[in-house]
């Protein structure tokens, strides 16, 4: 059986406004018609033999995201609550934990919250794929083709395997969030997948590799674990003992080091949703080039992304902008510049 485990702790600060910190972007429907998390979970009906959902989201999500697991009808296997967040290596050993002891051998297949995929069927076909790696304990990860020299990612150089898997790479070096320099060396290389942030692989496998690599994060989770109480739907971490955990990625804290990884290339539409520009990429768009929400009227306008929530947008004359209007703040950008959003939003929290 494959268990999902959701990963919804983000904050997707460079969605602003639209994404909040008691609001994040996983929690919004901004791709889609139903949110972000619910699109992760009924995207999973293209996917074989898939057992109940866990997820793990900060404490202050815990209402939204129990009401949109219920919304859609999930089977749950348990909603965990961080007091903290502590990054994603420590998320994914305490769903660990739990997938082992409630379903022993399992595989679970780790999925951010806050992804667009467009062709779940391909994705389902390239989690059968990995499923045959990861039963044999292998740390699976999903690599996309890239794009362009983007240092947010994980850059992976994998090669076919000589003891012939279908479809499965060994990957011969993980590098997380190179600087521009190393990247653009890698994407002209051509030798080179983006890291797309989901992986598949035994609980027990991943435990066993974050031991040896971090032993402090699975000794903290294992404690924040031993002390969790269970508060009406919810499994709530002991805070103190969750907070000592160091907080770092499963990407430095195992896939670079660990000498179990593999490769599944993904071919299905995958984008990450890590600005507005993406939105506009993602979606259809007019014939004029458009995308847009909600109530807007333009006029001479080519190549935006237009969103209105509470009241009506006009724009004339423009190309390549980006417009989102909220009840208390409204962002006007070019289309290029939108990954300094996070700087507005480091700005505005200075200011709180
Ligand atoms: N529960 C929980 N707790 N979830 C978390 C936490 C946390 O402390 N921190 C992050 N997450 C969730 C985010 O909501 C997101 O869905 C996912 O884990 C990945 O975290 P990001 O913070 O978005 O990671 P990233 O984008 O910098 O990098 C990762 O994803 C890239 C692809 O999008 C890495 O895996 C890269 O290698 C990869 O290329
Ligand atoms: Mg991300």
């Amino acid at each position: 059986m494959i268990i999902p485990v959701i990963l919804s702790g983000g904050s997707g600060t460079r969605l602003w406004p639209l994404s909040r910190a008691l609001y994040p972007k996983q929690l919004l429907s901004l791709a889609g018609e139903k949110t972000m998390l619910q699109e992760t979970v009924l995207r999973l009906a293209a996917t074989d033999d898939i057992g109940p959902v866990y997820c793990i989201c900060n404490e202050s999500h815990r209402f939204l995201v129990a009401e949109q697991l219920h919304e859609i009808e999930t089977d749950i296997g348990e909603i965990i609550l961080e007091p903290k967040g502590r990054n994603t290596a420590p998320a994914a050993a305490i769903a660990a934990m739990l997938v082992a002891e409630k379903h022993p051998g399992a595989i679970m297949l780790l999925l951010p919250a806050d992804h667009v995929i467009r062709d779940s069927e391909a994705f389902g076909l390239a989690v059968s794929v990995g499923k045959v790696a990861a039963e044999k304990g292998e740390l699976v990860t999903f690599g996309i083709l890239p794009l362009s020299a983007e240092t947010g990612y994980g850059y992976i150089r994998a090669s076919v395997k000589s003891d012939g898997e279908k479809g499965v790479y060994a990957v011969d070096e993980f590098v997380e969030k190179p600087d521009k320099e190393t990247a653009e060396n890698y994407l002209a290389s051509g030798d080179y997948f983006w890291n797309s942030g989901i992986f598949l692989f035994k609980a027990e496998a991943y435990l066993l590799e974050l031991e040896a690599q971090a032993p402090a994060i699975v000794a903290a989770c294992r404690e924040a674990l031993g002390k969790a109480v269970a508060d009406l739907d919810f499994l709530r971490l002991d805070a103190e003992a969750f907070c000592a955990s160091p907080s770092d990625s499963i990407d430095y804290a195992v896939m670079e080091k660990t000498t179990r990884a593999a490769l599944v290339p993904l071919d299905a539409g995958w984008n990450d949703v890590g600005a507005w520009s993406a939105l506009w990429d993602v979606q259809e768009r007019d014939d004029a080039g458009n995308v847009k929400r909600g109530d807007v009227l333009v006029h001479d306008v080519k190549n935006c992304y237009i969103h209105a929530t509470s009241r009506l947008v006009t724009a004339v004359g423009l190309d390549g902008h980006i417009i989102v209007e909220t009840a208390d703040a409204v962002l006007v950008a070019s289309r290029e510049c939108v990954q300094d959003v996070k700087v507005l939003v480091e700005e505005l929290k200075r200011r709180e």
